[in-house]
């Protein structure tokens, strides 16, 4: 240990697998850029209040160059025992080409405590900034199609039975309202992930006068953490990252499930372009909605991520505890897995081809039988009583087998009087959904409304 960063007072070495156990390198690896762009802006401020000459600054900043340019070319070479993490390794790195006299002057003042939440921070905040892209680009798909494919209707699903019939657009805004949603979360999350740790210290605060505005504002940060032990705590923006993903997940899983069933032989709505399905190696017959279950299994690891870093943070003492290096594979794993599940969906989306005879087809009479209720109400019947009378149809159409838009006038008639000719009307799906033209129902008009408030919140109005 005598080789590591920190080994002044220590005289044993660790045991081997405490070395694997403790080192976080091979994932923490990703955030070098964020690493130099950190130790940079850090060292131009520990010049700025004279604790390392100009001349030193620079030399920091040409060799951390340096050594930024070995990642990127994929020339760094980790040194196993002796890098525990991406702070270590570049600063030991940074030591070898500008000499240890220099680099050793990086770190003063300085702790990983706020080095490592300044790298999370900032590398997090430039990835949730494209995963917002990634939701708008989708939602533009969802309001494009809405727009387009306006004039199908099919069956409206409660308990999974057939309720009322809706246009397939309308359904595509019920998720798209909550992916509108998403992201109005997120640009909140944005917000909170994008604030300055730096100078911070261990725990305490910074000993040298350095000025954190001047970081900030290098660093692209909108504000400060005010508190320099809250600074080095901290993970609650990973686990709000993780709950607002969480909840994404959800709201994609249960998209996913529906397609899942609309893409079934036996519905028939949809059907998945080959990009995004797969064959059976076994029945040649097959082709499986692969993504969309992708989709809805992933939900489940998001959770699981979420949950387990609430658990770890739950009960910490105050500060900086090593237990918080487990919030970093948490926070890759979800950014990756919502990042790629937006692009999937998208995919999925734009690619799916919709078949509104199918819809149709699947459209049955008794969804109509509220509207059956509703045209008595209209001759001002009580709708209670309404109710009772259309299920009496509903009753008359199951036991002659005559579906209900069949049924004679005089059938009608019989049950109860106040039935005239103009109950045909009632038996039309496309009147049922223009009756439903209340702001946010599935009329036409309403529905063309709600694209222009999905279009506006995309736009973060
Ligand atoms: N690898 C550590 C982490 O990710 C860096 C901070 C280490 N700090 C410390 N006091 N040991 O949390």
């Amino acid at each position: 240990s005598g080789a590591m960063l920190w080994g002044g007072r220590f005289t044993g070495g660790l045991d081997p697998l405490m070395v694997k156990y403790n080192e976080s390198i091979y994932f923490d690896r990703v955030l070098y850029k964020q690493d130099v762009a950190g130790s940079i802006a850090f060292a131009r401020s520990n010049a700025k209040a004279g604790i390392i000459t100009q001349e030193e600054f620079e030399k920091l900043e040409q060799g951390l160059r340096e050594v930024e340019k070995e990642w990127e070319a994929g020339t760094f070479t980790i040194v196993p025992g002796v890098d525990e993490d991406i702070f270590t390794a570049n600063e030991r790195r940074l030591g070898e080409i500008i000499g240890k006299n220099i680099a050793g002057k990086l770190h003063t003042g300085r702790s990983r405590n706020e080095q490592v939440v300044c790298d999370m921070r900032m590398w997090l905040r430039d990835e949730l900034r494209q995963i917002e892209q990634h939701l708008i680009n989708f939602l533009n798909v969802i309001a494009a199609r809405a727009e387009q494919e306006i004039d199908y209707v099919m069956p409206g699903y409660t308990h999974l039975q057939r309720a009322q019939p809706i246009r397939w657009s309308h359904w595509m805004l019920s998720y798209g309202f909550a992916f509108a949603s998403d992201l109005e979360r997120l640009r909140e999350v944005i917000k909170r992930v994008n604030r300055n740790p730096l100078g911070c210290g261990a725990l305490a605060g910074n000993p040298f006068g350095i000025d954190r505005d001047m970081i900030t504002k290098e660093l692209g940060f909108d504000g400060l953490i005010w508190n320099s032990m809250a600074g080095v705590s901290d993970r609650d923006f990973v686990s709000e990252t993780l709950q607002w993903g969480a909840m994404f997940m959800q709201h994609i899983s249960r998209w996913a499930e529906d397609l899942i069933i609309y893409s079934t032989a036996e519905f028939g709505f949809v059907r998945l372009s080959d990009a995004y399905s797969t064959g059976s190696s076994l029945m040649p017959q097959k082709k499986n909605p692969d993504s969309l279950e992708l989709l809805r299994g992933k939900s489940g690891r998001a959770f699981g991520h979420m949950a387990g870093l609430m658990m770890t943070q739950k009960g910490l003492p105050s500060t900086y505890n090593k237990d918080l290096q487990e919030s970093i594979e948490p926070m890759l794993d979800h950014v990756k897995t919502v990042s790629d599940s937006i692009q999937i969906a998208n995919g999925v989306l734009a690619t799916l081809a919709v078949d509104g005879a199918k819809m149709k087809a699947a459209l049955d009479p008794f969804m109509l039988a509220t509207d059956v209720a509703d045209y008595l109400v209209r001759k001002g019947v009580p709708f209670r009583e309404t109710h009772h009378i259309s299920g009496r149809c509903v009753a008359k159409s199951e036991e002659t087998g005559i579906p209900m838009n069949e049924l004679s006038f005089e059938q009608l008639k019989a049950i109860d009087s106040r039935f005239e000719e103009d109950i045909a009307e009632a038996f039309v799906y496309e009147t049922s959904v223009e009756r439903r033209s209340a702001k946010g129902g599935t009329s036409k008009s309403s529905v063309l409304e709600q694209i222009q408030v999905i279009k506006a919140a995309i736009g973060g109005q």
